[in-house]
């Protein structure tokens, strides 16, 4: 499910409003959309069109689990409240099917829909920078889809978070024309990527940290930032090289979901699972030459850290009683049951949250493209305790990851405690 963080900018926003400051912004042109020379016909612009709405990723907030495609209905956690994805077929009284192409532009560039102003759970802070070229594109696409008669749901919230009006104040301050770049080039797949990447991808929703009105940290661009429990990793060119990510791992983790840094898991799973793997090879090295940028730093080497021999040997004891079944003795991982310890990028990831959180919660059974599939990793929460799960981290940590021993039966104990949403 996915997590909404930028809403405690809303009184802010409000507030701002009423002062009536902030400043005005312009559009700039793009030229990264790659439209064609020539004007598509019908046929082609429904194609391309359904190509960049997977690249966009919008049947992850629209799609419901089990319902009709793009018929609304998902369900989107907050701490304020809940929101729903609505229905976005060409029906006339639940859908867009009233809509024109440029209302439709609207809202994906601006956040304000004919009757009202989008809260940024729809990711318009990111949509913004798409070409109108490509957002006829995915119009046409949606609307020669089947009509669904789906009602929406209004949004669950409670005041001052209700208030759609703040909106406007929040886009005067924090709506940017473009995101700042986390890495440096100049070559077409460069300037590519970075559309697919911050515009269609709306990657930095998720791995650029919010500021405290909820706005994203144009200071650190795709740095990482904590989604409740879990959190989504630096992917700035010096975060991925310190997990040793090279273009052509990053290439296979987006198109297949595993690589030898380990697999798509939790939130990042349903972006390959709806969205990545469907790009083409173009696209895909395209976004990994943006992540890492046209002079790509070099991978980190794997170092062993430094720590506690006898902790090590309590680690190592917890490990082979209960993972090693899965991820091989040495960490070395087994062809279709689980993937690598040894290396592994939430392993290597000085973050521990995600290693600890994957520990307690496991992870759901999930399908990867082609015929790749795993079993399902258990939780161990309630078989295992606070300090036998820092043990386990820290064995972890130390011997596969290179990261200091530094994981507390306490830091566990506040995860336990955090919802997941
Ligand atoms: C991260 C989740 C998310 C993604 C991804 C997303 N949307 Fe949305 N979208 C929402 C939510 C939530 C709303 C309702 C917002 C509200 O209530 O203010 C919405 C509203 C809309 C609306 C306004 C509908 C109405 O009836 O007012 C349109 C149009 C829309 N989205 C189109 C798209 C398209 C096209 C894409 C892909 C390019 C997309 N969305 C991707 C979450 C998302
Ligand atoms: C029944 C087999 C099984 C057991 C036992 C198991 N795992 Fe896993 N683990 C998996 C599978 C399969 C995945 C990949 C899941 C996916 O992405 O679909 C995984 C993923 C992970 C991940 C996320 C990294 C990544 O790249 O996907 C971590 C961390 C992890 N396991 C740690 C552990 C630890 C620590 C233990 C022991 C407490 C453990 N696992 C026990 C099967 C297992
Ligand atoms: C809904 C939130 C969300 C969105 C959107 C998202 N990610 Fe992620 N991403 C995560 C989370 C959470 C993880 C950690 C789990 C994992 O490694 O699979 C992650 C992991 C990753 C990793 C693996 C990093 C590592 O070292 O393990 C890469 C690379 C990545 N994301 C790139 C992207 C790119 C590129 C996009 C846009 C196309 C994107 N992500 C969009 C949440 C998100």
């Amino acid at each position: 499910m996915t997590t909404i963080r930028w809403i405690s900018a809303l009184a802010a926003g409000s507030a701002l409003l009423l002062a009536g400051c902030g400043s005005g912004s312009s559009d700039v042109p793009q030229a990264a959309d790659l439209a064609p020379a020539t004007k598509l016909t019908p046929a082609q612009q429904i194609e391309r069109g359904r190509y960049l709405v997977r690249a966009a990723d919008c049947a992850a907030c629209h799609t419901a689990p089990n319902g009709a495609p793009f018929a609304g209905g998902v369900e989107l956690a907050s701490p304020f409240g809940k929101f729903y994805g609505t229905n976005i077929t060409p029906d006339k009284d639940h859908g867009i099917g009233k809509w024109s192409a440029d209302d439709f532009y609207k809202a994906l560039h601006d956040g304000v829909a004919p009757d009202k102003h989008l809260y940024p759970a729809m990711p318009y802070t990111s949509y913004r920078g798409l070409s109108r070229t490509d957002t006829d594109a995915m119009y046409a696409y949606l609307m020669q889809l089947k009509p669904m008669a789906v009602q929406n749901r209004e949004p669950e919230l409670g005041f001052p978070y209700n208030q759609r009006f703040a909106m406007a104040g929040w886009n005067l301050l924090f709506r940017k024309d473009a995101l700042p770049d986390a890495s440096k080039g100049e070559s077409p797949a460069w300037i590519r990527g970075r559309y697919l990447t911050n515009a269609l991808g709306h990657c930095a929703e998720c791995h650029t940290p919010r500021g405290k009105f909820g706005q994203m940290d144009g200071g650190r661009p795709l740095t990482g930032s904590a989604l409740a429990r879990v959190g989504a990793p630096d992917i700035s060119p010096a975060g991925l090289a310190a997990r040793g990510w090279t273009a052509a791992d990053l290439q296979t983790f987006f198109s297949t979901g595993i690589a030898p840094q380990g697999s798509a898991y939790g939130e990042m799973f349903p972006v390959v699972h709806l969205s990545s793997r469907y790009l083409n090879a173009a696209d895909v090295g395209a976004m990994s030459t943006y992540l890492l940028g046209d002079k790509p730093p070099v991978p980190q080497p794997l170092k062993p850290a430094n720590a506690d021999a006898g902790a090590m040997a309590t680690g190592r004891q917890h490990y082979l009683a209960v993972c090693a079944g899965c991820h091989g003795r040495e960490g070395e991982g087994k062809p279709h049951v689980a993937v690598a310890m040894l290396g592994n990028s939430t392993v290597r990831n000085a973050d521990p949250r995600n290693l600890i959180v994957s520990m307690l919660d496991g992870i759901e059974r999930q399908d990867f493209p082609g015929l790749e599939s795993m079993q399902d990793m258990p939780g161990f929460a309630t078989r295992m305790n606070d300090a036998e799960v820092a043990a386990l981290a820290n064995y972890l940590r130390a011997s596969y990851g290179g990261q200091p021993a530094d994981v507390t039966a306490d830091s566990v104990k506040v995860l336990r405690e955090t919802p997941s949403h």
